[in-house]
């Protein structure tokens, strides 16, 4: 595996195994890998010929300095799971590689077409227009033919099929399901900010959501929606920011069943100090 920190000799080599037909395959990150993004790189590495992975904690993403501060990074761990996934090039830039000082000073705009202003958008207000402005860098900078999102970050992944739209990526973009612990938690680089107890805490969230499948389309969806919350939050000290039961494609809010063939449940719950994201897939 190669590792390469400067966007001039990533370029360079991706043009040469651009030149002799190679695949490339794409599994944008912000480090502190753990199972869920290693079973993106093994099936990027599994069906391209060239697996690139960036591990880059993008600030341009972070609304809030304290958590950009507290992100965990583990460079040399995080290239040493890589190499054992199939990774080709690990390519971790500094800030200073992608950014003008312009850039990190004035918010990206980006036509979301109202897929921002639900969920992650409303409480994290910009997190999407760094989400757009570092993934489309990266894929101008590593010219994919297939990049690997995790069904996780739920509207992240809509966004990005968005944006590989209306920027005409000729990238194909490929969701992969939610890996979790055993406990059913899924993984995520902020469960490490968890104590022993917030980690047992928070397994609860998917069990809730697990268990909400068998009353999905006989309930109305507010009373389902009510009682999830009242139920995640019966534990401890685990505090629903908000559960909504939407539309997977345009990730707005149904009000009934019929609405959709595609009803997705996205919540977040804060664990202590520890923002964590799930969601659930009803039909
Ligand atoms: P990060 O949180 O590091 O996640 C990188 C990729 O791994 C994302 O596509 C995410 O959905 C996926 N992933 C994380 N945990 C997962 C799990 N338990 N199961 C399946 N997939 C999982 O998402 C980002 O970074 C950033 O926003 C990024 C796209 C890299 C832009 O900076």
């Amino acid at each position: 595996m190669k590792i390469i920190t400067k966007t001039e000799a990533l370029l360079a080599e991706i043009k040469s195994l651009k030149c002799e037909g190679k695949s490339i395959g794409f599994v944008p990150t912000m480090g502190a890998l753990h199972q869920g993004h290693i079973t993106l790189v093994q099936r990027s590495a599994s069906e391209n010929d060239i697996c690139v992975v960036s591990v880059f904690v993008n600030p341009t993403q972070f609304n809030d300095a304290t958590d950009l501060e507290r992100y965990p990074r583990t460079l040399e761990a995080d290239a040493k799971l890589l190499e054992s996934a199939g990774c080709s090039i690990l390519f971790a830039p500094e800030a200073s590689e992608i950014y003008s000082s312009q850039e990190l000073s004035q918010p990206f705009e980006f036509d979301f077409g109202g897929l921002d202003e639900v969920m992650e958008g409303k409480f994290r207000p910009g997190h999407f227009n760094g989400v757009v402005q570092i993934v489309s860098k990266l894929f101008t900078i590593v010219q994919p033919d297939r990049a690997y999102f995790g069904e996780k970050d739920f509207q992240q992944l809509a966004i990005i099929r968005r944006m590989t739209t209306l920027m005409q990526f000729p990238v194909e973009i490929i969701a992969c399901p939610i890996v979790r612990e055993p406990s059913g938690l899924a993984r995520s680089s902020r469960n490490e900010l968890l104590s022993a107890e917030e980690r047992t805490l928070a397994a609860h969230i998917h069990a809730v959501l697990n268990e909400s499948l068998q009353f999905a389309t006989s309930c109305p969806i507010d009373d389902l929606v009510s009682a999830t919350i009242a139920a995640i939050e019966r534990k401890g000290t685990l505090k629903v920011e908000y559960y909504s039961i939407v539309d997977g494609n345009t990730l707005q809010p149904i009000e009934k069943w019929e609405e959709t063939d595609y009803a997705v449940g996205c919540v977040t719950v804060h664990c202590g100090a520890v923002r964590l994201i799930d969601n659930i897939r009803f039909k």
